[in-house]
């Protein structure tokens, strides 16, 4: 069976077709990055107004790409939220329209949901029940799914995500966004145990994530030692250096201290590592090196994979689609859809 999916949660217009819900035959994303870096973050109206330009022919390249037609297609899947209203819209609507016009069943898939199903695209088997830690710009979550398509959330974050926070560290140095990458590359050639940034602990004992108080500490320490912002990415100071690496391990330590807490609860049989910030290479190392040590399989997508894409909606949605989830054409976006009870 094969679907087309189309994600335009944020800044990227994406469009793929995947076959039983576990090869992409194509993959596009039109990314909006040089749109958005001179403002230092996603502008909600530039977004919606490129989404609009960009649509048809990434939609165009996904079928070309993949061989297909719309007539071909089993069912259009598409990302009905979380994300910006006016970037959702775009996606949403025009896949109603072709779903509708073409008599397509139309499945609603949750912009997580997709980034928990990403792996299943590279790996052939995932044994369930996982555990699947979803760590991106706008989400830092993690999810116990006992059968495909069925999520349960354990953690949320409860103000920024783990993303969101490195783009912010990395906006307040100067060094450019998003800022993730950027840090990461930096962070490798610093000292992580130059600053020492203490855990956030939550009062009520929830095992949830929060990363706003680490920003403010970085922002603190910024203060304090009077750092100024980069003036250029070839001449970052040591202490920066240094600054980010201590940053960055603190985020790893969080992440993974929640982690190892729910799969020593939940006994899963693999554990799924997903999402932007998935592609940092210190948490790919140190959650791999924390899974060899519990003896738990770890399965994170290749890098194409782990950042906003179509065929991450395609995998999910395929999996929707044989639970019988469909949507009509009164479908909204939902910017603050959340997933599992
Ligand atoms: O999943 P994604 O493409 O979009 C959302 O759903 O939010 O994630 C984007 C986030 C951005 O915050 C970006 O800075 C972060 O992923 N990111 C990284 C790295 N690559 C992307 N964060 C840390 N290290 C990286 N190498
Ligand atoms: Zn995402």
């Amino acid at each position: 069976m094969k679907l087309l999916a189309i994600e335009s949660s944020c800044d990227e217009t994406a469009a793929a077709v995947v076959e039983n819900g576990r090869h992409a035959l194509s993959n596009v994303v039109a990314s909006q990055t040089e749109i958005h870096a001179r403002w230092g973050g996603v502008v909600p109206e530039l977004a919606s107004r490129r989404h609009l330009e960009s649509i048809g022919p990434v939609v165009e390249a996904a079928l070309r790409t993949a061989d297909t037609d719309v007539d071909s297609i089993d069912a259009i899947a598409v990302t009905y939220g979380p994300g910006l209203v006016g970037s959702l819209l775009v996606g949403l609507e025009y896949a109603k329209a072709l779903a509708f016009s073409h008599g397509k069943p139309l499945v609603p898939v949750h912009h997580i949901a997709g980034h928990i199903h990403a792996p299943f695209l590279a790996f052939d088997d995932i044994p369930l029940p996982a555990i699947a830690l979803v760590v991106s710009g706008g989400h830092t979550s993690l999810f116990l799914m006992k059968e495909l398509g069925e999520y349960e959330i354990l953690s949320r974050t409860r103000d920024d995500a783990a993303g969101e926070a490195y783009d912010k560290v990395a906006k307040l140095l100067g060094l450019g966004y998003p800022g993730g990458p950027i840090v990461d590359k930096l962070a490798a050639t610093g000292r992580d145990d130059a600053v020492f940034f203490k855990m956030a602990k939550m009062s009520d004992g929830k095992p949830d994530f929060s990363f706003s108080g680490l920003k403010t500490a970085v922002l603190q320490h910024v203060r304090k030692h009077g750092i100024e912002p980069c003036a250029s990415l070839d001449a970052v100071s040591d202490e920066v250096r240094n600054l980010l690496a201590s940053f960055q391990k603190a985020v790893v330590r969080a992440l993974l201290r929640r982690l190892e807490d729910a799969v020593v609860r939940h006994r899963p049989r693999s554990v799924i590592l997903t999402g932007g910030v998935a592609a940092n290479s210190r948490l790919r190392k140190d959650t791999k090196d924390l899974m060899s040590r519990m003896s738990v399989p770890l399965f994170v997508p290749p890098l194409d994979l782990t950042t906003d894409n179509a065929a991450m909606i395609g995998a999910a949605g395929t999996v929707a689609f044989h639970r019988g989830i469909r949507a009509g054409s009164n479908l909204e976006a939902r910017p603050f859809a959340t997933l599992g009870a």
